[in-house]
């Protein structure tokens, strides 16, 4: 098959920021002086104190460390929001749509400036201040955007917990963070469905006596339980605090937020992002990924429980002083058009959103699309796991009708914002690829011994040098943060991911090579889920691999071996798969569950997952070696059962 390749076209080429060039020019500078060039750039956002150290970073073991801009002062929210005042304080900064479309809200910088400061005041009054830690498990409402700025106004670091999860998942990330307030609301919406949020703080705060303060945000209305002396409603606050808030002045690298993400082993870490790095990095690459333009119209549709939704759907925009929406609900409610239904009642210019959203209306055909008009669509972007070039296409042709490029965006939480992608104007499209890497990124390909392959090639991803953006350290764990990511391939960042590159230089993201798996663009550790498994009285040992699902890119697949006496039917399937949700969340629920009498174990006890991944793709014509196992006979066995199931 003959490659494909979209090139890039004039009139996009000569609105766009930068050509191919210009893109040339600016990453061999950022290479060969990154000093110099993050000097520069650096001054895309204000500082309060003007930084004279860029750079000092090595990754190491004998002078590990990673620092930004060290002895520079500013304020994250007065750089959101404060600078835009003057010049467009009555531009609409967040364009809410309701999970009911009847419901919306267009809320000005100016309006927005005064919520932000009401909400840090209200934050002041409960005892946070510099350095205190905040969860928020907020549904997707204007006051998650409001009390992540108002945390940043005043040195707070916030922690923004996925209303998915379950209040264990909530539980355990209050006690690892040391939260002090939660701030929640009485529910939230999905698909029409109320999510019980409140009561689920209620159940993790059982664990948690750390915290002082529950402030709770009226959404739907619905009846929750009020704790007195502990919890409190916004709307009874708000009107006794100021609506003004001196930002206050933060170094470089004091901690902005901490946000928990799922690795290979043991519970979700919480990765650390810094003030100055961070910020620097999502306003850059908002504006040169998404090539944005003033008074246009972004629209990330990842809830801000992600990363996605903190670096684009919150800081990236709003340092650059755009529109962004905030969308409450789910692609197919109240049916399948809503997507497009609110690109054309906002005038989306840009839409990013994820593979598995693109997959899921794909299947729906095209008709849902062709009732709206999309006029208004210019860029379309995608992220969170590799893009299939069959759905590539159809957003291409159908959503884009063929005139909007894609930016496939490839990075992670821990890298701060987008690491390789494309910029419209600069880099011809190839369909399934992320392309090229943005200023100032070293990608290099490594094979299992780290040996560095050069050309077209394919192996293991791995970064050479470091990034504004880039994550700190592991909260409460900096060992661990160097153990996870600098040890496999010494001296270099290893991303966890495997990667080809072609002869043009052309970077694709082939998947993660650890053990965490990739469900609907969200990160689930295989670890977790087994832990949750085995924490159920009737089971004895569980494995998690990740199997191909159509929509989802990655569905989970767990084998369970049961205790002495259990049998294995549906009606313990449907129990497991429940006790999974329970444990950690609905994104975690196992798609397959296949009783096994054994698991196959090396002779030390080590669980063969390669063996295990192979049963669950259905790919058993190439198990490949099992002359390694303590018992051969358990892969037949496991083989048979499968086939049974079909
Ligand atoms: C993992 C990171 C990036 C923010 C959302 C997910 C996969 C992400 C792409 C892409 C192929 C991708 C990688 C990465 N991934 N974007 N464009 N193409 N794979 O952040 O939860 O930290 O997950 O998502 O495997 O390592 P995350």
């Amino acid at each position: 098959m003959s490659e494909i390749v979209v090139p890039v076209s004039s009139s996009v080429r000569s609105a766009a920021h930068v050509d191919a060039e210009g893109y040339q020019r600016l990453y061999e500078e950022s290479i060969r002086d990154p000093e110099g060039f993050w000097r520069r750039e650096a001054r895309r956002i204000d500082w309060i104190e003007p930084f004279s150290i860029v750079k000092k970073t090595s990754f190491h073991e004998a002078d590990f460390g990673v620092s930004w801009f060290e002895d520079g002062q500013l304020n994250v929210s007065a750089n959101c929001l404060d600078r835009h005042l003057e010049a467009r304080g009555d531009q609409v900064a967040i364009l809410w749509e309701g999970d009911d479309p009847t419901e919306s809200e267009a809320i000005t910088y100016r309006d927005l400036h005064g919520r932000v400061c009401r909400a840090a005041n209200m934050l002041k009054s409960m005892g946070v201040h510099r350095g205190s830690r905040v969860v928020l498990y907020l549904p997707m409402i204007p006051a998650a955007a409001v009390f992540m700025l108002a945390c940043t106004r005043i040195g707070a670091i916030h922690c923004v917990v996925f209303g998915g999860f379950s209040p264990d998942s909530l539980a355990g990330r209050i006690q690892d963070s040391n939260a002090t307030v939660v701030v929640t609301a009485d529910e939230g919406r999905r698909s029409g469905r109320k999510v019980p949020l409140k009561a689920n703080v209620d159940e993790a705060l059982l664990r948690c006596p750390g915290v002082e303060k529950v402030l709770v945000v009226r959404h739907t209305g619905g009846a929750i339980a009020m704790q007195g002396g502990r919890d409190v409603w916004y709307h009874d606050l708000e009107a006794s605090v100021a609506s003004d808030c001196a930002p206050e002045p933060m170094g470089a690298e004091d901690p902005l937020f901490i946000l928990y993400t799922s690795g290979s082993t043991g519970k979700p870490k919480g990765v650390l992002h810094t003030t100055g790095g961070y910020l620097v990095w999502s306003a850059i690459t908002f504006h040169y990924v998404f090539d944005y333009k003033p008074g246009e119209v972004f629209w990330c549709t990842a809830d801000v429980g992600w990363v996605t939704g903190h670096s684009y759907l919150v800081y990236g925009p709003l340092a650059n002083g755009a529109t962004t929406v905030m969308f409450e609900g789910v692609p197919n409610y109240p049916d399948f058009g809503r997507f497009w239904n609110v690109v054309d009642k906002y005038k989306v210019n840009i839409l990013y959103t994820a593979p598995t959203a693109i997959r899921a209306l794909m299947r729906e055909g095209d008709d849902w699309v062709k009732q709206y008009s999309r006029a208004s669509l210019r860029l379309l972007g995608s992220v969170g796991e590799p893009i299939n070039p069959e759905a590539w296409q159809w957003y291409y042709k159908v959503v884009g009708g063929e005139r909007c490029p894609i930016v496939d965006t490839w990075w992670q939480t821990e890298t701060g914002g987008i690491l390789i992608s494309p910029l419209p104007g600069a880099t011809d499209l190839k369909p399934g690829s992320a392309t090229r890497p943005f200023f100032g990124i070293q990608p290099q390909i490594v094979d299992a011994n780290g040996a560095v392959l050069d050309g077209a090639t394919e192996g293991n991803l791995v970064l050479i040098d470091s990034w504004p953006g880039q994550m700190r350290t592991v909260w409460g764990d900096h060992e661990r943060f160097f153990q996870t990511y600098f040890t496999t391939y010494p001296g270099k960042y290893f991303t966890g991911d495997g990667c080809r590159r072609d002869a043009d230089g052309y970077y694709w993201i082939t998947g993660r090579v650890d053990d965490v798996i990739n469900v609907s663009g969200h990160r689930m550790g295989t670890a977790e889920i087994e832990s949750a498994l085995v924490s159920h009285v009737k089971v004895a040992e569980a494995a998690v691999v990740g199997m191909p699902h159509d929509i989802k890119g990655q569905g989970i697949y767990a084998y369970v071996t049961l205790n002495a006496g259990e049998t294995g039917d549906e009606g313990l399937r449907k129990e497991l798969v429940q006790w999974v949700r329970h444990e950690i969340g609905p994104i975690a629920s196992p798609d397959v569950i296949q009783f096994a009498p054994g698991l196959p174990k090396t002779r030390s006890g080590k669980i063969m997952r390669r063996i295990l991944r192979k049963i669950a793709e259905g790919d058993i014509g190439s198990l490949g070696d099992t002359s390694t196992l303590a018992d051969p006979t358990v892969v037949d066995s496991l083989v048979a059962e499968r086939a049974v199931r079909g």
